[in-house]
């Protein structure tokens, strides 16, 4: 057995009992299906009472993923959301890994009274290193007016280094003398971008290499085969959830290039991020707020002018989880919202946030594109200028006053039943609060 499947999960001893694939439960991923922050957390949170493992495919510390138990709100950036019910909890070889807010979180979460002993971190995960974070600061502060807008938690620099074939990662924690090696090959170069190209002060290694090797030792104990790991749980017929981070219109493929994350948030990567084959995966929830909100820079065609854009941020408690930015807030887009159905194969909706609605007289809803020449298109636009320069077409739907917490009033559930028209897509629950406990399911 490799030195670094320091905690052997209970089926990693022997063989799975031989199953028909067509036996195997499958798993579902939950994608984010705007710019991020849609509740996924809260979703994930609600679905993972019936699953036995939690699984992030990608992403790292820009998440903030938040869950209200009993009165008590939880943020978390690392872990996946199943952690809360005490589930098996996987991050994937597609995620980017800070080791210090990892081990913070483990804390935070320990002193909290919440166990995260069964934690299972991939070896394949990459290392965001002080580095990273450092020119992922100093390069947004030298775009300026350009700049992206980033959590600046250094993801960008760490999966440029992974696709570079520069990068650490978790296994390479288990060994003090690689690691220091790796860190100092790392150093020779990112010195001279930081001190020549940022004009910014220089890592010392033995600094770096001895912050790491400290960490390392908590570390060590959560490192994990998770591909194997999670294949036999699904042979198992152990029910997995994928938790996506970000949101569709983030994916570093199919997002607002360059205003994007740097790592692939739509289902479509959940088989690659966790190492499982894409024919395990049948369920596909979008999580979609009722509006929309967007943090940092890039095109938002529904963004709100004028006094509602406030409104919506205070109503909707609109401030970044990881960073306490404002989140631009806007209408909802529906046009947006079909070509997420689309490049996830989502196969039904969770539609949040439906209460911070009830203070509107009347809800404007994007139903199509107006292009600069004039025309008008239902279709998401695949060059970049035609969605920077287009301008959304309303439809305005009547709101309601009444609160939707003991049942959807009949404009409420109108809106809802104009969204699924629109979308073809199915929606299944609807958030009408922050609290674990409101949501409506409006199907199984
Ligand atoms: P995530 O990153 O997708 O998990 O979303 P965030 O946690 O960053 O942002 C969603 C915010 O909305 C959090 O503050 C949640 O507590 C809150 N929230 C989630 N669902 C609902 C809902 O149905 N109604 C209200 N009012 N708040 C919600
Ligand atoms: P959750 O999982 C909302 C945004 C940043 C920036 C862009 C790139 O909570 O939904 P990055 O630091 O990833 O290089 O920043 O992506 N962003 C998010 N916006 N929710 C998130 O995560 C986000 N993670 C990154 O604001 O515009
Ligand atoms: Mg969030």
């Amino acid at each position: 057995m490799r030195a670094w499947l320091a905690r052997p999960f209970k089926t990693t001893a022997r063989p799975p009992k031989s199953r028909l694939l067509s036996e195997v439960v499958p798993a579902t991923v939950i994608v984010g299906a705007q710019w991020g922050d849609e509740g996924k957390g809260k979703i994930v949170d609600l679905l993972a009472q019936d699953s036995d493992l939690v699984c992030r495919y990608q992403g790292g510390p820009n998440a903030g993923h938040t869950i209200v138990v009993d009165g008590e709100t939880y943020k978390i950036r690392q872990i996946p959301s199943g952690v809360l019910r005490g589930k098996t909890c996987v991050i994937g070889a597609g995620c980017v890994v800070d080791p210090e807010v990892f081990l913070a979180e483990v804390d935070e979460l320990e002193g909290r009274g919440v166990s995260t002993r069964d934690v299972h971190l991939s070896g394949e995960a990459h290392l965001i290193m002080p580095w990273h974070v450092a020119i992922d600061q100093a390069s947004e502060r030298r775009l300026g007016k350009l700049q992206i807008g980033t959590t600046r938690r250094g993801i960008g620099p760490c999966y440029a280094d992974k696709a570079a074939r520069l990068g650490i990662r978790v296994q390479d924690l288990l060994d003090a003398k690689i690691l220091r090696q790796k860190i100092e090959v790392a150093l020779a170069e990112k010195n001279v971008w930081l001190e020549r190209v940022y004009g910014v002060p220089p890592l010392d290694l033995e600094d770096v290499a001895g912050k790491l090797e400290a960490l390392a030792q908590r570390i060590r104990s959560y490192v994990d085969d998770t591909s194997l790991l999670v294949d036999r749980a699904l042979h198992e017929g152990r029910a997995v959830l994928l938790e996506g981070a970000q949101g569709t219109l983030l994916d570093l493929d199919h997002g607002t290039y360059p205003f994007v994350t740097s790592s692939n948030t739509v289902a479509g990567n959940a088989a690659t991020g966790i190492g499982i084959g894409p024919n395990r995966i049948d369920r596909i929830v979008g999580v979609a707020k009722s509006y929309v909100t967007r943090v940092g820079e890039g095109p938002f065609p529904t963004e709100i002018e004028g006094p509602d854009q406030e409104r919506m941020r205070g109503l909707g408690g609109e401030f970044g989880t990881v960073t306490g930015r404002e989140r631009r807030c806007g209408w909802l887009d529906l046009v947006a919202l079909r070509y997420a159905v689309r490049v996830n194969g989502i196969t039904s909706l969770a539609l949040t946030k439906l209460d911070v609605l009830s203070h509107f007289a009347e809800l404007p809803v994007c139903v199509a594109y107006r292009l600069r020449d004039g025309s008008e298109t239902y279709e998401f636009p695949a060059h970049q200028s035609d969605f920077h320069h287009c301008r959304p077409v309303y439809e305005t739907l009547p709101g309601w006053s009444e609160p939707i917490t003991d049942g959807l009033p009949d404009a409420a559930r109108g809106y809802v039943d104009f969204v699924q028209h629109a979308l073809g897509a199915e929606i299944s629950l609807v958030g009408t609060g922050a609290e674990r406990e409101r949501v409506v399911a409006l199907r199984n």
